[in-house]
């Protein structure tokens, strides 16, 4: 509290002096007035009375009043200065304080990119190391050195997008594409180390599909290829049961179908037991008990012979799998368009240790 003047009406006005700092700008404009107005501020009003005064008391109020007003001149000043500060503060902030506050959002991995890094740890532990190759190939890594005869059928499931752009100088082969598949890192792996070869091979691929329920233009793959002698087709059903039995559960159940690629001789595709309804049959496996996740086989020696690894002495095999399916499968996520769309309500399912909701239909091991 300021010292007391030692006239009652003027110590009347000191807890109002020592108020203005608290003062918002709507408060500061009228105290100002009511204290320091021209016609009938207090102040002014003392002022006014001296004249009517006598002589002898004059002097000791006037120095009083105006101290005092020197006083409220500057406390208004400091209090005015202090709020204009303070908005062009917020001003230059961006600050709306009347906007409301937003959500926080928590990242987390998306569920493919959780899937792949899965699927390259199960491999990395059995000796496996990461190999990547270009997502624009030309069509002789991509299907001519893959063992593609021209106009092949089999290349009909893997109709792309060609670029127009003039071939790579000391690229081997043809036109550029989007490559349709992982294999062609294959051919890149073999050409560039010799066997033994253990690779697993995470990328983005491209195809003329529909956007549908179960199809998108672009998706992941990962590729396996294990070259070395003696290699054989029990190494590669072993490899792949322990993937299996590592990524969905011990007890998971699989099975090897005949099937048909160029580049392996002979080829299969493994199914495993539907995660959904554990091989009773249900609409997410058409009521097979099985869901399909990968194609395989012998790597065939026409793709050896361009590789230039030597098919007498050497055999191998290889792999391709698709992520998009596979979180399908695992998560029970019925259409693949959820996985593109970026929805929160959807992703946030997918949060590690219940941050908010919890794992949809969770079936890991
Ligand atoms: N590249 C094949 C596909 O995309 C999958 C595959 C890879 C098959 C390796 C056999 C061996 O359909």
């Amino acid at each position: 509290m300021p010292n007391p003047t030692g006239y009652p009406e003027l110590d009347a006005l000191l807890p109002r002096l020592e108020a203005i700092p608290d003062l918002g700008v709507d408060a500061l404009a009228s105290e100002l007035i009511a204290v320091l107005g021209r016609k009938s501020g207090a102040l002014t009003e003392a002022l006014k009375s001296l004249p009517s005064l006598p002589l002898d008391q004059r002097k000791g109020y006037g120095a009083a009043v105006n101290q005092l007003k020197a006083g409220f001149e500057v406390a208004f000043a400091a209090r005015r200065e202090a709020l204009e500060s303070e908005r062009r503060r917020n001003e230059s902030a961006g600050i709306d304080l009347t906007m409301p506050a937003r959500h926080r959002w928590v990242g987390s991995e998306h569920p493919v990119t959780r899937v792949v890094d899965e699927i390259v740890e199960i491999f990395r532990g059995i000796g496996f190391t990461v190999a990547v190759g270009p997502e624009i190939e030309t069509d002789w890594y991509n299907f001519t050195a893959l063992n593609f005869p021209p106009d092949h059928p089999a290349m009909d499931m893997h109709d792309t997008l060609f670029v127009d752009a003039p071939p790579i100088a000391g690229e081997r082969g043809g036109r550029l594409l989007l490559r349709t598949h992982t294999s062609p890192v294959q051919i890149r792996a073999m050409l560039e180390s010799p066997p033994p070869v253990r690779v697993i091979i995470p990328g983005l691929v491209y195809r003329n599909d529909p956007f549908d329920a179960s199809h998108a233009p672009a998706f992941s793959q990962v590729e396996g290829l294990a070259v070395d002698e003696e290699i054989s087709f029990v190494d590669l059903k072993a490899t792949l049961v322990h993937f299996a039995h590592q990524f969905f559960s011990p007890s998971t159940r699989v099975r090897f179908r005949p099937s048909f690629f160029p580049f392996t001789e002979p080829s299969a595709e493994m199914d495993v037991e539907c995660q959904l309804c554990h091989g009773g049959g249900c609409p997410a496996c058409k009521g097979t008990g099985w869901m399909e996740i990968l194609g395989c086989g012998m790597v065939h020696p026409a793709v050896f012979e361009h590789s230039g690894v030597d098919a007498e002495r050497y055999t191998g095999w290889a792999f391709g799998m698709g992520p998009h399916r596979i979180a399908m499968l695992r998560y029970g996520i019925p259409d693949i368009r959820l996985l593109y769309e970026g929805d929160m309500r959807f992703l946030e399912q997918f949060l590690p240790g219940g941050q908010r909701g919890s794992r949809a239909a969770g079936q890991r091991s």
